[in-house]
């Protein structure tokens, strides 16, 4: 899908700069066309010579060329990519892209670009983890660019954490993806669930669950990213999509999740429940603070919540897709096919807390898709954005068979 796509790479001065010789490689022998633009610093990293060799094309890094007086516009440039990459992405340039600074080509190229941008960050696991880095990356993620979350392992200081650039092979895998899944699902209405549901047992506590929303925000910016109009029911979480289109609706308990997802189901061409929703509320929620010393409060009584995804599979109509969730512990098979026929799903995502890696707040899944008529894929543990891609694929075939 990267044949013939004009990209531009923006390379910024830190020791990973020397991988993007391999991704520019890879970028070029995919067919596509590639303009590199360097910040001064890394000039220091990896010569233009080489980038320029393996592009084809002369590399900009200053504003006009000195002898000639020949001018770079950044705006031509900026128009005239169908995406950016910035890679890697120093805590430097990644400040001065969520705050405008404007002072070399690469920020300005940056500022007029018309296309996705894709910001592969890389620094040490401090630089990463401080707050104006966090703040400047969601100011970024807030701007619609799409960020390439950097690895762990060991890192330029010997030191162990996040913070290494994601290998070329999967920035390329990413920038390849995101063209493959443009607008397949155009004109689409797709309902999300995600997260936890809280359910009140006093003001001050809840019964709730591990769920981040990693897995269903994933799917919501996925379906985005692929030209659906998304609604995405989420229960409270601390993260926000990345996709500026996502439609947030923000509820608390299962109930006041059932009936967001009842006020859209009906125009939703797709609804995928990924959602960890409370099986249980207590039977009766306290208006104070329940006390230690005065009440004698032992038990705490619970009824049924609603079964969302079960509700909209009675109220299914023909040519709407319901996919579910089944989190298992044992007997995962059987239980998932369970909750298949008796949900009326007409897909449902299969994954396991027995497996390393897999289920609540971590950033890898390993799922099992099983269909109705008994068929079934098995897929390798993946980053949750790579499930995602996973999953709507598999929705994208279920549409078109339907
Ligand atoms: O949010 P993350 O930290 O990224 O974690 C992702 C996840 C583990 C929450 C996600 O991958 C997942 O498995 N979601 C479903 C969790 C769950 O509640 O599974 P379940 O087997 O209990 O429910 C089966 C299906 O019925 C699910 O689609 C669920 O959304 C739905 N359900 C369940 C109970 C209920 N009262 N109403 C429902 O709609």
């Amino acid at each position: 899908m990267l044949k013939g796509k004009h990209i531009v790479l923006g390379i910024s001065g830190g020791i990973a700069a020397y991988k993007t010789a391999t991704l520019l490689r890879l970028l070029v022998k995919a067919g596509a066309e590639v303009q590199v633009v360097m910040t001064p610093n890394a000039k220091e990293f990896i010569t233009p010579v080489t980038m320029s060799a393996l592009s084809g094309k002369p590399v900009v890094s200053e504003f006009f060329t000195a002898n000639t007086g020949e001018w770079h516009s950044h705006v031509d440039l900026g128009l005239w990519a169908d995406a950016m990459i910035i890679a890697p992405a120093t805590a430097s340039t990644i400040a001065k892209m969520a705050n405008g600074v404007a002072d070399n080509m690469l920020i300005t190229t940056y500022l007029s670009a018309k296309a996705p941008v894709f910001v592969a960050p890389a620094m040490d696991l401090d630089m990463m983890r401080h707050p104006s880095t966090v703040r400047n990356l969601e100011l970024l993620r807030s701007y619609g660019n799409h960020i390439i979350e950097p690895a762990e392992g060991e890192l330029a200081s010997h030191l162990v954490g996040k913070g290494r650039m994601e290998e070329p092979e999967n920035i390329a895998k990413v920038l390849d993806s995101f063209f493959d899944c443009q607008q397949s699902l155009k004109g689409k209405k797709v309902l999300i669930t995600a997260g936890p549901t809280y359910e009140k047992i006093d003001p001050v506590r809840f019964i709730g669950n591990y769920s981040s929303g990693k897995m269903g925000y994933a799917i919501a910016d996925c379906a985005a990213a692929r030209g659906a109009d998304v609604t995405l029911v989420s229960g409270p979480v601390s993260i926000k999509p990345q996709h500026p289109s996502v439609n947030v609706i923000s509820v608390e308990s299962a109930k006041e999740m059932l009936q967001a997802c009842l006020s859209h189901f009906a125009e939703s061409d797709i609804a995928v429940m990924t959602a960890a929703v409370a099986d249980y509320a207590p039977a009766e929620v306290l208006d104070r603070k329940i006390k230690r010393e005065k009440d004698s409060l032992g038990t705490i009584n619970l009824v049924k919540n609603p079964d969302i995804a079960a509700t909209l599979g009675a109220e299914k109509r023909p040519g709407q897709l319901l996919v579910g969730f089944a989190l298992e512990t044992d007997h995962e098979f059987e239980n998932a096919v369970d909750k298949l026929r008796r949900k009326n799903l007409d897909m449902i995502v299969l994954n396991s807390l027995r497996v390393p890696g897999a289920g609540f707040r971590t950033d890898t899944n390993q799922i099992s898709i099983c269909y109705p008529d008994g068929n079934r894929t098995d897929f390798p543990l993946k980053s949750k954005t790579e499930v995602a891609g996973d999953i709507i694929d598999a929705i994208t075939c279920l549409c078109e068979k339907a």
